[in-house]
């Protein structure tokens, strides 16, 4: 079977990895991902040439397109694919909405009322937005209502000092069309341990998969600006230390009950969800969906999946999905970012890896933002790599990954500190107080 990736990142090195030994595996990416070249039959071009996605896809004559980054399928690409008769795994421009148009998503949790829910408005003028503000009377979260690539997001309490600020922040995304659109989604603020579920969809039903916490601050102990993703970790149980298997089952209805919203709504949703919930004082609440895997939490799933992912994909497109099994084990993913990312990351700096050491602590290397010159891989100013360990404990699993990061050299800093007891006591502490 022919089948083409679409993305450059560590997600599609991910996604490739899982799939080269039982395909015939082509991709198309925007850099030379050194980890995607050696695996697949690579073409370098743009994620979102639609039209030459296409035409590189029947020149291939390939069986299934697979997308990986959520930007091109808000452009229509697995519409523009399924005219031409080539199945994708991935959501029609409609159904990814979801992720693309946060009104689309909140307004349809009420109207299908998904449970879930939170308090929320949707607008697109600055004087009823501040209005609401004044009303609620309670910190709230300021989203644009397009994709920002996971930079637009503001908080009272953490980017926002006030409901002034809030206000301020309003109507600059008004102003400029920050997420490509004059419009906003103002929801209140969540308290809580977030956490993420990722499912692969068929239209109908819904394989999920082990729950994964990312940690999106740049500095250790939760500290500075809001990235992509430092690092992330799963629990063998496929719970996390905070998470029982009661509100790892509620999340999983809320997302069954959001792809029958979303089939009704819009028609059927065949792809990767994925949910991103705040686990709070009576459950879990929805904080935002995502119409593919999660980067960096791919990286947890996919390296312990024990079911064939191209069986899995193929159900994913015929509509009969089947169960996944993974692996019982634990697993830690670090990220390596240039010096200074995520504001001025170092671009063009050479990064040396070596691979075999970080083999044998049983590691393996996702390659991301990087560009391979000349024989050499070169940063990026955005993520460069990610090291991966899967162990039978979380100790184990996070000390051997910490010993991999000691084998990539370059102009690059990680958080040590994912995937310790020391963090996760933290959170256990955190959920405990939010509970009494
Ligand atoms: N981990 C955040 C994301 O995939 O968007």
């Amino acid at each position: 079977m022919k089948i083409l990736v679409v993305g450059t990142g560590a997600r599609e090195h991910a996604i490739c990895q899982a799939l080269h030994k039982e395909a015939d595996l082509y991709s198309l990416m925007s850099n030379l991902n050194p980890g995607i070249a050696r695996i697949s039959q690579f073409k370098i071009g743009s994620e979102m040439d639609i039209q030459g996605v296409k035409k590189h896809a029947l020149n291939l004559k390939v069986d299934m397109v697979v997308i990986g980054p959520e930007a091109p399928l808000e452009h229509g690409i697995v519409d523009i694919l399924h005219e031409v008769g080539i199945p994708c795994v991935g959501p029609t421009q409609e159904a990814a909405r979801i992720e693309t148009d946060k009104a689309f998503m909140r307004n349809l949790f009420v109207k299908h009322k998904v449970p879930g829910s939170i308090a929320y408005g949707a607008f697109d003028n600055v004087e009823d937005a501040g209005e609401f503000i004044d009303d609620f009377g309670k910190d709230v979260v300021v989203k644009p209502v397009g994709l920002t690539g996971g930079k637009g997001v503001k908080i009272v309490g953490e980017h926002l000092k006030n409901s002034a600020d809030a206000k301020s922040y309003v109507k600059e995304i008004i102003d400029n069309k920050i997420g490509g659109h004059a419009s906003v989604v103002i929801e209140e603020r969540l308290v809580g341990e977030e956490f993420t579920v990722q499912a692969l969809v068929d239209g109908d039903n819904l394989v999920p998969m082990p729950a994964v916490q990312d940690h999106p601050h740049a500095f250790e102990g939760d500290q500075g600006p809001i990235t992509g993703g430092m690092g992330s970790y799963s629990e063998k149980n496929g719970l996390l230390p905070f998470l029982e298997q009661k509100d790892y089952d509620a999340s999983v209805q809320i997302m069954e009950k959001t792809v029958k919203a979303v089939k009704k709504e819009v028609g059927p949703y065949n792809g990767v969800l994925y949910g991103q919930f705040m686990l709070c004082r009576d459950g879990p609440r929805l904080v935002e969906y995502n119409a593919r895997f999660g980067d960096p939490e791919a990286m947890n799933v996919l390296p312990i999946l024990e079911t064939s992912l191209l069986e899995l994909f193929q159900g994913v497109i015929d509509g009969n999905i089947k169960n996944a099994n993974f692996k019982h084990e634990a697993t830690v993913c670090k990220y390596l970012v240039p010096t200074g990312y995520p504001d001025s990351g170092s671009a063009g700096q050479p990064i040396r890896v070596d691979e075999e050491k970080i083999q044998a602590e049983g590691g393996m290397v996702f390659y991301a933002a990087v560009n391979e010159k000349n024989d050499e891989v070169l940063t990026t100013s955005s993520r460069a790599l990610a090291v991966v360990t899967t162990a039978n404990d979380l100790p184990d699993a996070e000390e051997r990954c910490e010993r991999a990061t000691k084998y990539v050299h370059g102009d690059l800093y990680h958080r040590s500190d994912v995937g310790t007891r020391q963090l996760i006591d933290k959170r256990i502490q955190h959920m405990m107080e939010i509970k009494k």
